[in-house]
């Protein structure tokens, strides 16, 4: 059984705009999924009916079995954590202490065990030494990582992540994407994420979905997805920059043709073993 399911999913705004067309999905617990797709496509659309936050126009949503709509909405929004893409969209206490309490203080949770679940979360995103600051005065960097202390502190089945590195520098992209899959790896939190960023995807992603004017382009393994390099030029994305490198080498004759490697861990091993065989 999935844990999300997404069946024959339309949505329509009230300007009569049709941002998801019959999009299905089936994500099971412990994943990595991306979906991706260029400005425009539906993702945010997407996201917020995976939690109630909009209602599908036809077709249906399942959180765990149950059918997303307003009577089960308290015990959905348990499951799935939202981390919004602006994060002042989600931080609103005047502490970072405070932002992780608010959740839990409204869900009745007090005394040792709400500071416990705090410092916990405060540990569980890296950001203790955080905890007494105003959360307006921090980098974008270290606001992402208080939305996802926050989410995490409800200890949720699901992050849900819209386009998460957006707003980050080099190094807060390396350091949240790490975190996010020792979140994944060690408690076993489901991740879905929303980018257009090809560098980035095959690093935080199991499986994708691609995703085009509301409509499921292609979706499978991020391999299998990034192998059809056509379909991914006619939908605005382009290959990781490693793999372009390593497809251009190809056609100069360079290095044999074969599967592009996604990442640099996955180049590195590929131009070792290519550069082996040159010198041998
Ligand atoms: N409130 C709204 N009313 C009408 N159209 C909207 C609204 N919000 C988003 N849209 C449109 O729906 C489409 C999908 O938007 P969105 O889900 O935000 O895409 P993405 O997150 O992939 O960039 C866009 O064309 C956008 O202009
Ligand atoms: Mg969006």
């Amino acid at each position: 059984m999935n844990f999300i399911d997404v069946q024959e999913v339309s949505y329509t705004y009230a300007d009569g705009f049709t941002a998801l067309r019959q999009v299905n999905l089936a994500i099971g617990k412990g994943e990595r999924i991306a979906v991706v797709g260029p400005n425009g496509a539906g993702k945010s659309t997407l996201f917020q009916l995976l939690n109630g936050l909009l209602k599908p126009t036809s077709g249906k949503v399942y959180v765990d079995g149950l059918l997303v709509e307003k009577k089960n909405l308290y015990q959905i929004r348990r499951k799935i954590g939202m981390v919004f893409q602006d994060s002042d969209d989600q931080l609103f206490n005047s502490t970072v202490r405070q932002e992780i309490a608010y959740g839990l203080i409204n869900s009745h949770i007090t005394g040792e065990e709400l500071e416990r679940t705090i410092a916990w979360a405060l540990d569980a995103a890296n950001i203790r030494d955080l905890a007494e600051k105003s959360a307006h005065n921090l980098s974008g960097g270290e606001k992402k990582r208080v939305a996802l202390a926050s989410v995490l502190a409800m200890k949720p089945d699901v992050l849900v992540l819209d386009e998460p590195t957006a707003a980050l520098d080099p190094q807060g992209v390396q350091s949240f994407l790490g975190l996010l899959n020792k979140i994944n790896k060690e408690m076993g939190i489901t991740l879905i994420f929303s980018s257009h960023d090809t560098d980035i995807i095959p690093l935080l992603s199991d499986r994708l979905y691609l995703l085009n004017a509301g409509k499921i382009v292609i979706s499978g393994t991020t391999a299998e997805v990034f192998a059809q390099r056509d379909i991914l030029r006619h939908n605005s994305l382009r290959l990781p920059r490693v793999a372009h490198l390593v497809e251009i080498l190809g056609n100069d004759g360079c290095l044999p043709q074969g599967d592009l490697p996604l990442t640099i861990s996955q180049a590195r091993r590929s131009l070792r073993k290519a550069l082996g065989k040159l010198e041998s």
